[in-house]
């Protein structure tokens, strides 16, 4: 069966960055446009260049100095945008012009009330396809790749619509973007748009037909993947979904609904699916829009499995309850996630990955010791099931090694970050007290705990996150240590995060120097963890 292709217009840039609160510098929007290039998009809008210099400036940028996908520039049907959209586009090797404008009655009502558009709605409509062709044949003039979009194309009237699109077609458009602008569709009603257009327009198989899709209902990939089933070749969408209001079609969703049910569409994209979660991430760091760990393809849980049963028939078969590899769109394969609702299988198996061998005699006992930490806990790490496993093969704690028993911060205006730690050492009995100053309050830490500890090492990642809302809301902060292939994470929650932030490292630690007492040949590099700082970790 040959696949028809579907061009992924991703339009992160510009509808994306109109979420409130998304705004990107245009170092960051140069960052994203080149790994939307890595991903091969076909098509990125890069922004609307008439609207601010800054706009003006990430476009020109981007289409100076990003190749291979077509970067495209917004444009009200106003000469003075085409014009601008023409010169920010100028350096690019390829380049579109996407020029719009509103055609349901009521956006003529309202955004061109004023008489000198027509008085009657009849006339507003007369003079919104004259700006509409007008404005389609002065951007052909600048680039003959043209694309026009009938604005709230879901509300408009489609007879309306068809004569629109004719006219735009007529003037020179070659892709015809029919949005819906407020989300209001539902999909069969959005694919019978398409169907409509299909028929009563003259694409003369050159004019693409286009989706572009607002998720205020929640249906934006659905009504995007209808317009595909209803003959649309391209689909216009967003990283992780942001844009204005409820956000845009998520590209992640849309290409793997068309990858992983291509039969079903006789269409596929060319999108290097292994780059989704790593482009998620990218624009999630710009934006600082969290993404929901339960969001399809590229959620931190969208491949994890709890239940013991689906634990159980996910490590038999990958296939019994997962539609796509994890390795496929970038996630970690790694996907079992211990929590009160796993079983022994899980349990056990997840052991036998990180090397720990637990006799037959003693893995009952361990089980009840991991159900009754999973009732604390909302979730079991790596590090937490070798601490377990720890315990019940020598009875010591991994926790033996150092404690901290005190800790200050101190932060103010005109001064880096200071803390004092004050580390127990469990083989000693002594007690080690450190000051230490640091571009951040985590790094200040962080370098009072090496001091006190006197442990070298890397310090790989850092993250910390919010879990819960509100007054009970917490951060759990993550550490990840380590150096010469062998890797030690620390996981602590508190509502304090600098408190999470040291617990976190000092759990790491003590696994560190678990190991190091048991793998004496073991080389770690030394002072590398200012190293770290200097990459951008922890602050
Ligand atoms: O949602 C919309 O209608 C738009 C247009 C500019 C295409 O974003
Ligand atoms: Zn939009």
């Amino acid at each position: 069966m040959s696949f028809d292709h579907v061009r992924i217009f991703d339009t992160t840039l510009r509808d994306g960055e109109q979420a409130p609160g998304a705004a990107m510098t245009i170092s960051e929007k140069l960052r994203i446009a080149h790994q939307l290039a890595k991903l091969n998009v076909d098509v990125i809008e890069a922004g609307f260049p008439i609207s601010s210099p800054a706009q003006f400036e990430a476009v020109q940028r981007i289409a100076g100095e990003v190749k291979g996908p077509v970067i495209c520039a917004l444009a009200r049907t106003i000469p003075a945008d085409i014009r601008a959209a023409g010169e920010a586009l100028v350096t690019g090797a390829a380049s579109r012009i996407h020029t719009f404008i509103a055609t349901s009655d009521i956006h003529l009502k309202a955004k061109f009330a004023a008489d000198r558009y027509g008085r009657s709605l009849a006339d507003k409509r007369k003079t919104i396809l004259r700006m509409a062709q007008e404005a389609v044949t002065q951007a052909c003039e600048v680039t003959s790749d043209v694309e026009f979009s009938a604005e709230d194309a879901g509300r408009t009237d489609p007879g309306y619509l068809v004569e629109v699109i004719n006219a735009a077609i007529e003037a020179g458009a070659t892709t015809i973007n029919i949005p819906d602008t407020t989300g209001y569709c539902v999909p069969h009603e959005y694919a019978a748009l398409f169907h409509t257009v299909g028929e009563r327009c003259d694409l003369n198989g050159q004019v693409t037909l286009s989706t572009h899709c607002h998720d205020d209902l929640g249906l934006a990939v659905a009504n995007s993947l209808a317009g595909v089933l209803a003959g649309a070749r391209q689909v216009e969408c967003t990283i992780n979904g942001i844009g204005e209001r409820a956000g845009n079609a998520s590209l992640e969703e849309v290409v793997m609904a068309l990858n992983v049910r291509r039969s079903n569409f006789g269409a596929q994209t060319a999108i290097e699916t292994q780059l989704l979660t790593p482009t998620s991430r990218l624009v999630s760091i710009a934006t600082g829009f969290a993404v929901p760990p339960n969001k399809a393809v590229v959620g931190g849980n969208a491949f994890s499995h709890e239940a013991g049963i689906h634990q159980h028939g996910v490590l038999k078969s990958r296939e019994t309850y997962e539609i796509m590899r994890a390795e496929d769109v970038g996630q970690n394969a790694e996907a079992i996630r211990l929590g009160r609702h796993s079983g022994r299988h899980g349990l056990f198996s997840r052991l036998k990955s990180l090397g720990v061998h637990v006799d037959a005699e003693r893995q009952e006992a361990l089980y009840q010791q991991f159900v009754e930490l999973a009732d604390k806990k909302k979730e079991i790490f790596d590090e937490d099931l070798r601490e377990l496993a720890q315990r019940a093969a020598t009875g010591k704690s991994e926790t033996s090694h150092y404690r901290l028993d005190y800790l200050r911060v101190s932060t103010s205006t005109g001064r880096e970050p200071r803390a004092e730690v004050l580390v127990h050492h469990a083989r000693s009995g002594t007690l080690r007290r450190e000051i230490a100053d640091g571009d951040g309050p985590v790094a200040a830490i962080y370098k009072a705990i090496d001091q006190a500890s006197g442990s070298h090492h890397d310090l790989v990642s850092y993250a910390i996150r919010s879990v819960g809302e509100g007054a009970d809301a917490m951060g759990e902060a993550t550490v990840l240590i380590g150096g010469s292939g062998v890797f030690f994470r620390g996981v602590s929650r508190h509502t304090d995060v600098l408190r999470a932030s040291a617990d976190s490292y000092i759990k790491a630690l003590n696994q560190l120097e678990t190991f190091r007492t048991e793998e004496k040949n073991v080389e770690f590099v030394g002072d590398g963890i200012m190293q770290s700082f200097d990459s951008g970790a922890p602050q």
